[in-house]
């Protein structure tokens, strides 16, 4: 089934120069770009994508580290969109991500763990909301 998926380059990855290789792998498996903007995330966006982790202990230093620099706010298109996302994205922890997997092969921190994907169609338009204001 055609999906679209919220994605977002996190800032270690941009900071790391990492853009185009990250970009590149999800185009490779052809995914379709809708939607692509450099840009920072607001501390209200960051509260709303995170909503889900309001309280959890980590959840304060989650929202400094997504607002604290540019990001690559993407929406991305095609069957499956989301597993495919979350699958090429590897395991949240890149030490337990597998090699070839994005966060397996350009991550080492659970809290700068390079890429973001929805985890569900529903939150897919959810995102898209917050981040494009559709
Ligand atoms: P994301 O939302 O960023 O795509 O990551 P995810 O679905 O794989 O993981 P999620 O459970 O939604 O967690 C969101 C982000 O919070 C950080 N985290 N820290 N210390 C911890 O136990 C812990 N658990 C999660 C991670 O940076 C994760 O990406
Ligand atoms: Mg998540």
């Amino acid at each position: 089934m055609q999906q679209r998926t919220y994605v977002m380059v996190k800032p270690d990855a941009v900071e790391r120069r990492m853009i185009g290789r990250i970009v590149g792998r999800f185009e490779r498996v052809g995914l379709a770009i809708e939607r692509l903007e450099l840009g920072m995330v607001t501390s209200a966006q960051a509260a709303a994508n995170y909503a889900e982790h309001e309280g959890k202990p980590f959840y304060e230093g989650l929202i400094s580290y997504i607002t604290s620099g540019p990001v690559v706010k993407m929406v991305l298109s095609g069957p499956e969109a989301v597993s495919v996302v979350r699958k090429l994205m590897g395991a949240t922890n890149p030490r337990d991500a597998a090699p070839g997997t994005i966060r397996g092969d350009l991550g080492l921190t659970l809290d700068a763990n390079v890429v973001h994907g929805s985890d569900s169609p529903e939150s897919a338009e959810r995102e898209i909301g917050i981040f494009f204001g559709e």
